[in-house]
């Protein structure tokens, strides 16, 4: 069965970016002049995602009028003549079939995903994290697709990353069946340095089966008090094969102020429209 599915938990708090996340979601940040989450809206559906579920909370009703038409804007741009303008904001609403669901408490990422178990049924379906920005040649949910293609597993996308670091992710020890391919045999949600079995850390983007909704249904709190994703990967891992992909591209992390700076230079020097005038200015900045 191909994935047509996603799903997109944003009901967390954001207290990583306060204040400015007290009114607005921070998924609705914006990287130059789009939002955080139309980046990995346009991911999903450059792999092939045609329905899009977002488990939102209190105060993200930004990001429903993001994805919906706007009528009065839209009959402004077109009364100035503003063709490329209209086209930008129409394109928007026009992206995939959108749904929204509410996680009336953030109780943590595996919650959130339960809260999907309708919209998904018995198909298998795709999750990703707004904060994670993949810039790849090939999108990174489609190059786990192309894994779960071969195996029609649960797939998770991983990143080797300094093990200073590992302590912030879901961590695996896993058996490398080629060279960016892997059977996950065990998973840790925030592991101690010492304890984290590798550097191999669990990235925002996953292929997941329907197996995992009976599990998160009775899965007890973790680390930090919150149903944990990773607790339920583990358990379904003893069910069933689940398969990594460290994926080609480039993330950042953009739940983080430094990983959302770092994004937001990387993205501006590759825009044409600044025509090296963004370049530099970082040089002479960094020559004071
Ligand atoms: P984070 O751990 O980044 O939490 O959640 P957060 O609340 O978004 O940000 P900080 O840490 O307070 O700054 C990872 C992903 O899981 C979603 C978040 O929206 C984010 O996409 N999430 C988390 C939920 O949807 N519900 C939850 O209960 C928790």
């Amino acid at each position: 069965m191909r994935v047509k599915k996603a799903v997109f938990p944003v009901a967390g708090l954001g207290t990583r970016f306060l204040p400015a996340t007290k009114s607005t979601p921070k998924e609705m940040l914006p990287l130059i002049d789009k939002p955080l989450v139309q980046y990995v809206v346009e991911e999903a559906v450059a792999s092939g995602i045609e329905q899009i579920l977002f488990v939102t909370g209190r105060g993200k009703r930004a990001i429903e009028d993001h994805f919906d038409h706007a009528f009065e804007l839209e009959s402004l741009l077109e009364g100035k003549g503003k063709a490329a303008e209209l086209c930008l904001v129409r394109e928007i609403a026009e992206m995939a079939k959108i749904f929204f669901v509410r996680q009336k408490q953030a109780l943590g990422l595996g919650h959130a995903i339960l809260c999907a178990k309708e919209f998904v049924g018995s198909e298998p379906f795709a999750v990703l994290l707004g904060d994670d920005i993949i810039d790849a040649p090939t999108p990174c949910l489609a190059q786990l697709l192309d894994v779960y293609e071969s195996y029609r597993a649960p797939v998770l996308a991983l990143e080797k990353v300094p093990m200073v670091s590992i302590s912030s992710y879901g961590c695996v020890r896993a058996n490398q069946l080629s060279e960016r391919i892997y059977e996950v045999l065990d998973l840790v949600e925030k592991p101690a340095i010492i304890d984290a079995p590798s550097d191999l850390a669990i990235i925002g983007r996953y292929i997941l089966t329907p197996g995992i909704f009976p599990i998160l249904e009775d899965q007890a709190p973790g680390k930090g008090g919150e149903i944990q994703l990773t607790d339920a990967l583990l358990r379904l891992s003893k069910q069933e094969s689940i398969f990594g992909r460290q994926f080609e591209g480039i993330r950042h992390d953009c739940g983080d102020k430094l990983g959302f700076l770092k994004a937001t230079v990387d993205m501006a020097l590759k825009r044409d429209e600044f025509n090296g005038s963004f370049e530099e200015f970082l040089r002479l900045r960094l020559c004071r």
